[in-house]
């Protein structure tokens, strides 16, 4: 019997996410991985240049991981969460709130990083609505992305996703982000918005909005906009999905700021890639705002597989790792590379602008490019031919690779670069 490869298998049954299946390349079938490593169907490898959306970042098949996973999946598999509670959770907020913002205090599971957003918003709403007060509208950076869940989609603003469901969505207002020279023009915008609305939540990605191409923006800035909401008691929802967990430099990119904010929501590296685990995290003000004689006043919301012991095992080693002396000297050696490179290519032809943080390395390209485009989808082939995993988001080519990648996968990410810098 004729055996079909994975390629022509997947085809027959599968439909992927982002992907016009009447246009582009098949999937790329990936059987095993290692550290940095994807190995496809023939045994060709590739370099997972972006930590598979920034998730595995202690590497692929992180031995500290699986072992923390398979001791929790012989000892607790899993329970619900509601009426019952497991070690591995409690030990998860223990070490969690260790290592988070002063300001933050009680944990609320979900399962992935848009309904983690999802139950941010609602819980904004509803400390309001708690209180006897309508607030109806959220306030959210201009090309934003907090997941693809309606309230989540809401707040994000590339119109890339949200197109066909625009009508149906929260109410929203959209500012810019800060630069350093924009500060005061944003206050003001903020200030009119605060005042004209019955605003409840500020929804933003703190320092680095991730899938609008790896813009950054003012630490100042952002902590003058937080000021302002929370003097009017406007909730501060940080989502460091992407940025948590080392990836700005330091544990979350809340750390460079001043002004706390009231809600953090946490995922993908949160787990190390192993597990789909999700965290709103708050402060005593929120949950207090939920205690009441009343049922009903409580917090109504749920997924069956919130706090998964596998997932809260996973997180617990990752945790482990992040701060180790192994992972810190990794995070040390990536930043520095990434500036070294940046130093390198910043007067390419090409290069319309190079930044770096933490282990984030982006490149605009003087060309544009639309996000789903062909010349987009040929930049990504480049790659691929070269043996790395990147995702150029439009004209923005980017790495965050997991922090165990070594030197030599390193610099076969940049030369690959260079290489595309000089053939586009
Ligand atoms: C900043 C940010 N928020 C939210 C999400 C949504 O997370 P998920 O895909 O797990 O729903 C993402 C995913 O890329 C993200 O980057």
């Amino acid at each position: 019997m004729k055996v079909e490869n994975l390629s022509s298998r997947d085809k027959k049954y599968l439909w992927h996410p982002l992907t016009q299946h009447k246009l582009g390349r098949p999937q790329l079938p990936i059987t095993r991985a290692k550290g940095a490593l994807l190995f496809d169907e023939e045994g060709k490898e590739y370099i997972d240049g972006i930590a598979s959306w920034y998730t595995v970042m202690y590497g692929h098949a992180n031995d500290d991981i699986i072992s923390a996973m398979s001791q929790q999946m012989q000892k607790l598999d899993f329970v619900m969460f509601s009426g019952l509670t497991h070690e591995p959770a409690i030990e998860l907020s223990e070490k969690l709130m260790a290592i988070l913002p002063d300001n933050q205090a009680k944990l609320f599971f979900n399962d992935n990083g848009s309904t983690a957003i999802e139950a941010a918003i609602k819980m904004s709403l509803q400390y309001f609505h708690n209180n006897g007060e309508k607030r109806d509208t959220l306030i959210a950076f201009e090309d934003g992305f907090h997941g693809d869940t309606f309230g989540a989609m809401s707040a994000s603003g590339l119109s890339s996703y949200n197109g066909p469901f625009e009508d149906f969505l929260l109410k929203v207002v959209r500012i810019p982000v800060p630069q350093e020279d924009t500060i005061e023009e944003v206050k003001s915008t903020l200030s009119k918005i605060l005042n004209e609305n019955e605003c409840a939540a500020f929804v933003f990605e703190p320092l680095v909005q991730g899938a609008a191409g790896m813009k950054f923006h003012s630490a100042e800035g952002l902590d003058a906009l937080i000021s302002l909401c929370q003097e009017q008691e406007v909730l501060c929802i940080a989502d460091e999905i992407m940025t948590g967990f080392g990836k700005t430099g330091k544990n979350f990119a809340s750390d460079h700021l001043s002004n706390k904010p009231d809600v953090i929501c946490l995922s993908k590296a949160l787990t190390a890639g192993m597990f789909p685990l999700s965290i709103t995290s708050c402060s005593q003000k929120i949950y207090d705002r939920f205690l009441s004689d009343e049922v009903h006043k409580g917090f109504f919301h749920a997924h069956t597989f919130s706090a998964h012991p596998l997932g809260c095992a996973a997180a617990l080693a990752g945790i482990e790792l992040l701060n180790s002396p192994e992972i810190i000297e990794r995070r040390t050696y990536i930043e520095n590379a990434h500036n070294l490179y940046a130093g390198k290519i910043q007067n390419h032809e090409r290069v319309k602008e190079v930044r770096v943080m933490g282990a984030i390395l982006a490149i605009d390209l003087e060309i544009e490019m639309e996000r789903y485009g062909s010349l987009r989808d040929e930049l990504y082939n480049f790659f691929l031919e070269r043996g790395v995993l990147l995702r150029p988001l439009g004209n923005t080519i980017y790495t965050l690779p997991p922090y165990v990648i070594t030197d030599i996968q390193l610099q076969k990410i940049y030369y690959s670069i260079t290489e595309a810098l000089n053939t586009f």
